[in-house]
């Protein structure tokens, strides 16, 4: 579902990233709108564009009924060492092989076994800033692991089945990785971490975890070590109206500790292990007080039965968005400085060129060599219209010509490689109407660098 309300936590996620993961951006000095025309939230608009998709529950639970099969057929568990742990890897990777990721195995040894992490890289992004996902894969041996961890799995796989649907082009590289042994002592993510040369390390800006996100009796528990992170946790269940807590049920219990361990920065949901629901959480969150969030924990009991699905497609959900959002995805940086000018410009008919400006200031070096033009111009016959973006200089850059295009309106986003232009300075759009008969006016037009 795609609710009108989650446009609103889009927006505020997407202020929330130009914090962290981002490159740059401060919001104060980002008008350069005159001061008769105050510059409207370009970000709103920019936001919008990030939507994540909607991650279909179905299909979650469908990945959680292949663990479940493949659990039953190798002696009811999916443990380190078992043959139920390497089926489950073998499934997981036959799906994102099938969807265009690039696929990795990494082998350890622990308690005398083999021990498998799945890594899949989405090609693209730039490779300098990585975003991680994972979860882990392994179950005690007590059980199958349905809700420990066949839920995060299959979310986080849910998650990159859907960027490939997409064909999603993120500003970050996005990874996402299935760990072994986490229930013999987060063996499988800490090998990868201890194994991660340093230079790589440096370039994952985030690691997002999900261990237990369908739990039966849930709780809606929002890791607190990033704040960005966090932050977009949190305003995406405030977007759904559905309360969170701070997850206390003890830090390190799994495959962030080793990321946050080196610095990285870490997140991530969690919906209840053994503790004790509480009436007041029984209150907020439905489910029934004093009992345990997830009974079957570590039992045979966690099976298929033992999933809330509510708590699995929110939970789902909100990982696309934490994925989208964090990413920068849609092609827009999310996390440009937006110099924008909504003043109304009127075009006369026929006549002379207008022009609209955005002054620049602050910045250093050259404009970039795929500066944005967001140009919205309300006229009845935009093949009237000639449009140019002229730079501080005087240099003329033609994003549009005249021709026979009789639909209304311009309302589009050009990029320009202005590399050879510097950034300050007053930037103008040139709008001509060259035909007879139709007028109309800029409405706004907006940099984003
Ligand atoms: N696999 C974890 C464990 O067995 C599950 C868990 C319990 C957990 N408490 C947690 C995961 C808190 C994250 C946060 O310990
Ligand atoms: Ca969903
Ligand atoms: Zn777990």
């Amino acid at each position: 579902m795609t609710p009108l309300s989650r446009r609103g936590a889009a927006a505020v996620a997407a202020l929330a990233v130009a914090g962290l993961l981002g490159t740059a951006a401060t919001t104060s000095a980002a008008t350069g709108a005159p001061a008769t025309a105050p510059a409207k939230s370009a970000r709103t608009a920019q936001a919008t564009a990030l939507a994540a998709p909607d991650i279909p529950v179905a299909n979650v639970k469908a990945h959680l009924s292949q663990l479940q099969s493949i659990a039953t057929a190798n002696g009811g568990n999916r443990a380190h060492g078992r043959a139920g742990y390497k089926a489950s890897i073998d499934y997981v990777k036959a799906k994102l092989d099938a969807a265009g990721y690039t696929t990795s195995l990494q082998t350890f040894t622990s308690s005398g076994a083999t021990g498998y992490n799945l890594i899949a890289d989405w090609p693209g992004g730039d490779p300098s800033q990585v975003l991680m996902a994972g979860s882990h894969l392994d179950s005690v041996t007590s059980g199958p692991g349905i809700n420990d961890n066949g839920s995060g799995s299959a979310g986080v796989l849910e998650t990159a089945l859907a960027v490939s649907r997409a064909q999603f082009k993120p500003d970050k590289h996005l990874r996402f990785a299935w760990w072994g042994a986490e229930e013999l002592g987060l063996v499988g993510s800490r090998h990868y971490v201890n194994n991660l040369p340093a230079a790589e390390r440096t370039k994952v800006k985030g690691y997002l975890n999900f261990d237990m996100i369908g739990s039966p009796n849930p709780g809606y528990f929002v890791y607190d070590d990033d704040p960005t992170i966090e932050k977009t946790f949190k305003d995406y269940f405030a977007g759904l109206g559905v309360s969170t807590e701070i997850e206390t049920e003890g830090d390190g219990r799994s495959d962030h500790a080793p990321f946050k361990n080196v610095g990285i920065p870490v997140g991530g949901l969690f919906s209840g292990a053994d503790y004790t629901k509480t009436s007041a959480q029984a209150q907020k969150w439905g489910g029934t007080a004093g009992q345990a969030f997830d009974r079957c924990y570590h039992s045979s009991c966690d099976t298929t039965a033992n999933i809330n699905d509510t708590a699995l497609d929110r939970n789902g959900d909100a990982i696309a968005h934490a994925i989208w959002t964090l990413s920068g995805g849609g092609g827009t940086p999310p996390t440009g400085d937006v110099y924008e000018n909504t003043a109304d410009v009127q075009i006369p008919d026929n006549g002379a060129a207008v022009t609209s400006t955005v002054n620049v200031s602050g910045r250093t070096g050259n404009a970039p060599s795929t500066l944005k033009v967001g140009v919205v111009i309300k006229h009845p016959y935009r093949g009237d219209l000639v449009i140019d973006l002229i730079a501080p200089d005087g240099s003329a850059y033609r994003l549009k010509n005249s021709g026979s295009d009789s639909g209304d309106d311009v309302n589009t986003t050009y990029t320009v490689n202005a590399s050879s232009e510097a950034a300050n300075g007053s930037w103008k759009l040139k709008v001509q109407d060259v035909g007879p008969q139709d007028v109309g006016y800029i409405d706004s037009w907006k940099l984003t660098f």
